[in-house]
């Protein structure tokens, strides 16, 4: 019931006086970073679409979006709702080579072997395509780490520091759940991006936790003659 007698009595919710809680990331995330920016009618693939928000502003701005998703029951919804999707790993993409204009990819790639998912992006990508991607910076981990209450957080962004480490020195991921994320830096995308003849056009900027980036946004361009 709105308005009734008891809420009069309710004292006011004070104004920035608690802390946001820290699984909160609404104010680190870039707003101003277009993932739909293609021109229309491009030919656009959402990697780890989960619920269609990128592949519905796809088509709202005249693109003709698809969409991949390893979850089989993301997958069957993103169907049920009309979207043209399957299931599929980012690491395997049931696509030809430069067969798509453009490649969206939203904090998907720190679920994935990261290396084989840029891989594959790169080749499915037309000479001249672009792809946005973002990505988890050490930032987002530390978030956790330094000022999280929750334990099951903080070892949750342990598993992820100790986990990439382990990826860097022997390009494999820690079995099952310890496994499960990555954190990423711009020099490594910069190695894979170098090997299957990506060129970084933008890298966007992100808020900053304890100096470090949380998140990273960045538009590759797939070279010609690659
Ligand atoms: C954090 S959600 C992001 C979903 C969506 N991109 C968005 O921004 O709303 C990560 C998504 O990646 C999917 N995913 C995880 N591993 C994947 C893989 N190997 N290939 C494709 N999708 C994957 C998950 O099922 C999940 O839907």
């Amino acid at each position: 019931m709105v308005g009734s007698w008891w809420s009069a009595l309710r004292p006011a919710p004070a104004i920035n006086t608690v802390a946001p809680p820290v699984e909160d990331w609404s104010t680190f995330v870039a707003r101003d970073y277009a993932f739909d920016a293609f021109p229309s009618g491009s030919r656009v693939l959402d990697v780890g679409f989960g619920r269609g928000m990128q592949m519905r502003a796809l088509a709202a701005r005249g693109c003709r979006p698809l969409g991949i998703e390893y979850d089989p029951a993301l997958a069957v919804s993103g169907a049920r709702d009309g979207l043209t999707v399957c299931r599929a790993s980012s690491e395997q993409l049931p696509f030809a080579d430069a067969s798509l204009d453009g490649v969206v990819c939203k904090v998907v790639i720190l679920l994935t072997d990261e290396a084989r998912s840029v891989a594959e992006v790169a080749r499915v990508l037309r000479p001249g395509g672009t792809a946005r991607i973002s990505y988890h910076g050490i930032g987002y981990s530390l978030r956790y780490l330094m000022v999280d209450p929750n334990w099951k957080r903080k070892i949750y962004a342990l598993r992820t520091i100790v986990n990439t480490a382990v990826y860097r020195l022997t390009g494999r991921r820690l079995p099952g759940f310890l496994g499960d994320t990555l954190f990423q830096t711009t020099r490594r995308l910069q190695r894979y991006y170098r090997a299957c003849g990506l060129e970084l056009i933008e890298q966007h900027p992100s808020r900053r936790f304890a100096g470090a980036p949380v998140f990273i946004y960045h538009t590759v361009r797939k070279l010609a003659g690659r």
